[in-house]
């Protein structure tokens, strides 16, 4: 595992982006999985520079991305469809049917996390997955007690959760009891995996997946055990380690 610790948000950030860039270059079909959340928006600025400036080219790029709420309209200014959107792919010349998120307001949703976890394989596998990782460890929405051998699938929220994501909504009770992600299996089967995490608030939970023993508890931990991770943390986010 390789950790980079760097000064503040935006260095965090044009890290990423390189990393994510390079991946591109290197790969022009790459198949890459894709966070939403405070911690990813720099880098996708930094993305979409690079891409106005026509130093990556996103046009045979492949997007999964990790999660979605349940029963939320995909244009709803808190679904993660907007987000992407507007942070990334109405920004570069992405192709539409490149671009996949979990439908969460599929009639079958049983069918649709099938289906999702089908597509990913059907290109090839995920070359290189970006994550976030919440105060309690999580990434995507699968929270402290996973299981290690899950897919993509419906998951409750904890609440801690629902009320941290409370700040993309306008009333509390809006946000939604349950989401789809993919499993703890899915990411753990990406080539390469990129951890972003930036600030105090994310200290202790970064220090225990990455310091601490591998458990359920703290599902990041099981990232110890993939072959190829990078993280990238700004100093806050480090200051435990
Ligand atoms: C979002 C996701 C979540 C976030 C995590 C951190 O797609 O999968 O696991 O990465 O909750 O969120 P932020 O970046 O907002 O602190």
């Amino acid at each position: 595992m390789r950790v980079v610790v760097t000064n503040n948000y935006q260095e965090m950030s044009r890290e990423a982006a390189r990393i994510v860039a390079r991946q591109i270059l290197a790969k022009e079909d790459s198949v890459l999985g894709l966070p939403t959340g405070d911690t990813p928006t720099g880098m996708y600025e930094e993305l979409v520079q690079l891409d106005n400036r026509r130093l990556i080219d996103f046009s045979k790029v492949i997007t999964f991305n990790l999660d979605e709420y349940y029963g939320l309209p995909l244009d709803h200014p808190g679904s993660y469809h907007r987000y992407m959107r507007e942070k990334l792919f109405d920004h570069v010349n992405i192709q539409e049917g490149s671009i996949h998120i979990p439908d969460g307001v599929a009639k079958d949703i049983e069918e649709e996390c099938r289906r999702y976890e089908e597509e990913i394989y059907r290109y090839g596998g995920i070359d290189l997955q970006i994550l976030g990782i919440g105060p309690n460890g999580h990434i995507g929405f699968n929270e402290p007690g996973s299981d290690w051998e899950m897919t993509t699938r419906l998951v409750k929220l904890s609440e801690e959760t629902r009320r941290r994501e409370s700040r993309y909504f306008r009333d509390p009770t809006e946000v939604p009891t349950q989401g789809i992600t993919m499993g703890i299996k899915t990411i753990m089967k990406a080539r390469k995996i990129l951890l972003l995490a930036s600030g105090k608030e994310k200290a202790k939970a970064t220090t225990k997946a990455l310091k601490g023993p591998v458990t359920k508890k703290v599902p990041a931990s099981i990232l110890q055990l993939h072959p190829m991770v990078t993280v990238v943390l700004d100093k806050e986010a480090g200051s435990l380690f």
